[in-house]
């Protein structure tokens, strides 16, 4: 690995940025490809099938194109249904985005956690297995929503996203029981797109919650994958690719959202 390793960012749309943003913070030096698969967005309403006949020969192709020391999977659909295949089939270290059910469970106070994704997510046997495993005593909602993931791709894109439309994805989040402080404490978000809306999210919540988002977690995990970087002053950029092929016309929005490092 040279001294600006490559990191290959991958998702189906923007949702990836919200975990780039973190690994950019830890590893300024670094090289990024940001892959987003708009052509076939969104992944949450596809079958598991059909994510893995896509994603698994992409990602082979994109290692041949950009040969990276690293490659994020910045997408809890893409992740849950295609880590063990990548994994089988290519050698370069792959980190994944899965739902942050295990800390989100261990902190909740009123032992109420829901689990905010795709409708993919949310139905997996993978998601299931996390909350057998790690629900620790705790009431824990699925919700998968439909819509919310567009919503955030519009929003971000400068579409005027309403709040109704909005506060229908993650009306279902919010359980009460019988007593004052019976209900929902913490959600996960378990869509890489959804942490574009917090702001929104925590201004729409019906009372206030811990909204967990793991790419803090999956930064750290890269940085430790990697070794000690490089130090700060030096970075490289990041290269914006759509397979869509469209030209991005997001880049002034996008910028600043990763410190200014990018080249479209
Ligand atoms: N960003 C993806 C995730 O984290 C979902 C968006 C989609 O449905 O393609 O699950």
């Amino acid at each position: 690995m040279g001294s600006h390793p490559n990191i290959l960012v991958f998702d189906s749309g923007l949702g990836g940025l919200t975990v780039l943003r973190e690994v950019v913070k830890l590893r300024p030096d670094a090289r990024y490809v940001y892959v987003g698969d708009d052509a076939f967005f969104p992944y949450g309403q596809k079958s598991e099938e059909a994510v893995i006949g896509r994603v698994v020969p992409l990602i082979g192709e994109l290692i041949a194109e950009h040969a990276p020391d690293l490659v994020v999977i910045a997408c809890n659909t893409a992740s849950t249904m295609t880590l063990a295949p990548l994994r089988a089939r290519y050698a370069v270290p792959f980190v994944g985005t899965v739902p942050a059910i295990k800390p989100a469970c261990a902190a909740s106070r009123t032992k109420r956690v829901s689990v905010l994704g795709t409708s993919g997510t949310v139905r997996l046997e993978y998601t299931r297995a996390l909350i057998r495993d790690f629900a620790g005593g705790c009431d824990v909602n699925l919700v998968g929503s439909v819509h919310l993931a567009a919503l955030a791709e519009a929003a971000l894109g400068g579409a005027d996203v309403p709040d109704e439309a909005i506060r229908a994805e993650i009306a279902p989040c919010f359980v009460a029981g019988d007593g004052a402080d019976d209900r929902t404490d913490s959600i996960v978000l378990a869509c890489t797109h959804y942490p574009l809306l917090l702001d929104r999210l925590v201004r729409l919540a019906p009372w206030p919650v811990d909204w967990i988002d793991p790419a803090p977690a999956i930064a750290r995990r890269v940085a430790t994958l990697l070794g000690a970087g490089s130090g700060h002053g030096d970075a490289p950029g990041v290269r914006m690719v759509f397979t869509s092929g469209r030209l991005h016309r997001l880049t002034t929005t996008i910028s600043p959202y990763l410190g200014g490092h990018i080249s479209a």
